[in-house]
Formats: C-alpha cells, structure tokens, sequence
C-alpha cells in the first residue's frame, strides 16, 4: 500500500455553493467552508496524517472585490482563534506557507502566537497556504539562493522553499469542478496523485475524503521507474 503523509487541497466553490443555496452573498460560503476546515483537520488527525495543506488565499486573490478580502482576512483571523483549543486537544500543530507581509498586522499576529502555541505538538500538521502562490514562492527561493551566494540542487532549493521540512504532497485534490492548480505547490506537486471533484468545497465531507485516500492506495506509483 502506497505510504501517505501529506495530502493538499486547493479548497474551491465557496461563491457557487453560496450562489447554488440561494444566498446573495459569495462569503456565505466561505463561512461554511471554514467549517468544513474544522471537521477535516480532526478528521486527518484522526487518522495520523501528517500533513494537511490547505489553499485559503492565493497571491492571486487580491484581485477580488475588496469587501471579499477584507472578510476574507477576518474569517482567516476568527477561525484561528477560535480553532486553537481544536489545535491544542487534538496534538495538531499549525504552519503557514505564503507571503505574510502584505496580511493584515492582526492577522500576522494571531499566526505567528498560534503558530508558537503549537510548535510543540507532533501530531498532524495543518499548513495555511496564505498569500501564497507557487510561482512568488519559487521566485523567494531563488532570491535568497543568490543572497547566500550559492548555487542549488534540488534538495538545498527544497529548504528554500516555505515547505520546507515539509514532505512531498501525495495526494492533491481540488473541489469546485476545475482542472487546474491555480500556481498551487508547483514544485511539491511534481509527483502528487491529482484528484479533481465537482463537489464544491463546502459540501466536501469527510466520507468523500476517505473514499479519495481508499483510491489512492490502489495506484501503483512508479516515480518514474518500473515495478
Ligand atoms: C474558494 O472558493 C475560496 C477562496 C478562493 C478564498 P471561491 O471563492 O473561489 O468560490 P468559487 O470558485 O467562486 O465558487
Ligand atoms: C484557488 O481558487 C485558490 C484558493 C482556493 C484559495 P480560485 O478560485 O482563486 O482559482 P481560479 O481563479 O478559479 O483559478
Ligand atoms: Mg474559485
């Protein structure tokens, strides 16, 4: 059976699903995403995953209304302090990986204490893509391979990256209907089993997960070579 640790999730369809329940307004959705967040993350643990990597904000997303963001920003900072005690009984330690500086200076705060609250814990990891794009993070490896005055291979521009002590992704799944990874974990996608499910994100359960992770140990992954 393969070995999984860490699986991603590009976590899309919040405006639809809010559109498709009749409701006006697209951040509806986004409130009932962030629930979904909450019954995955002790599901995963539940079932000793190691990583969890979830797409929230996109370096991409700052093109939207700004009323969008801005509820964005706060749910992002609501759902953190309400989730630490969720963090702190269920061993979970939560990571970050994306541009921090252009967050809100609340935000930034409300990371980095939960972050150091639970730096200890060694059960799953959850990790918060915000503001966070493949590409701008690619770029901030290789600025600071030419700070260092060094050239790289792939395992010391590995450590450059956000991810850095972090496993390769095994399974990346996107909801919401689209085939496309929207400059998510480019690099650490390179040999992750890509899963695409109409399901919008806030109808994403834990059963449909389970049943991505049961497809998932029958693929015979070959990394290239031949079995
Ligand atoms: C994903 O849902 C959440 C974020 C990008 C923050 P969307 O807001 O993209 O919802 P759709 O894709 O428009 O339905
Ligand atoms: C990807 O969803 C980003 C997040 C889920 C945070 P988008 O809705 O932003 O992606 P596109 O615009 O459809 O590619
Ligand atoms: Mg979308």
């Amino acid at each position: 059976m393969n070995e999984l640790k860490h699986i991603a999730i590009i976590m899309d369809g919040n405006g639809r699903w809010a559109k498709q329940q009749g409701f006006l307004k697209r951040i509806v959705g986004h409130e009932e995403g962030a629930k979904r967040v909450r019954e995955l993350t002790i599901h995963a643990s539940n079932r000793g995953l190691k990583y969890l990597t979830l797409y929230a904000f996109s370096t991409e997303n700052w093109k939207r209304p700004e009323a969008e963001i801005s509820f964005l920003m706060k749910l992002m900072d609501r759902y953190l302090k309400n989730e630490l005690s969720l963090f702190l009984d269920n061993n979970v330690r939560f990571e970050t990986i994306g541009d921090l500086s252009k967050l809100p200076d609340s935000l930034q705060e409300r990371i980095a204490y939960t972050k150091e609250k639970t730096a200890h814990f060694d059960g799953l990891t959850q990790v918060l893509a915000v503001n966070y794009g493949a590409k701008d993070e690619i770029i901030r490896a290789v600025n600071k391979a030419i700070a260092l005055g060094e050239s790289v291979n792939e395992d010391s521009f590995d450590a450059l990256l956000d991810t850095k002590a972090i496993d390769p992704v095994d399974i990346l799944i996107r909801t919401g209907g689209d085939k496309r990874l929207s400059n998510y974990l480019l690099w650490q996608a390179a040999y992750s089993e890509l899963f695409f499910t109409d399901t919008l994100w806030p109808d994403f359960t834990t059963e449909k997960f389970d049943d991505i992770i049961k497809e998932f140990e029958s693929i015979e992954r070959r990394f290239g070579g031949v079995k």
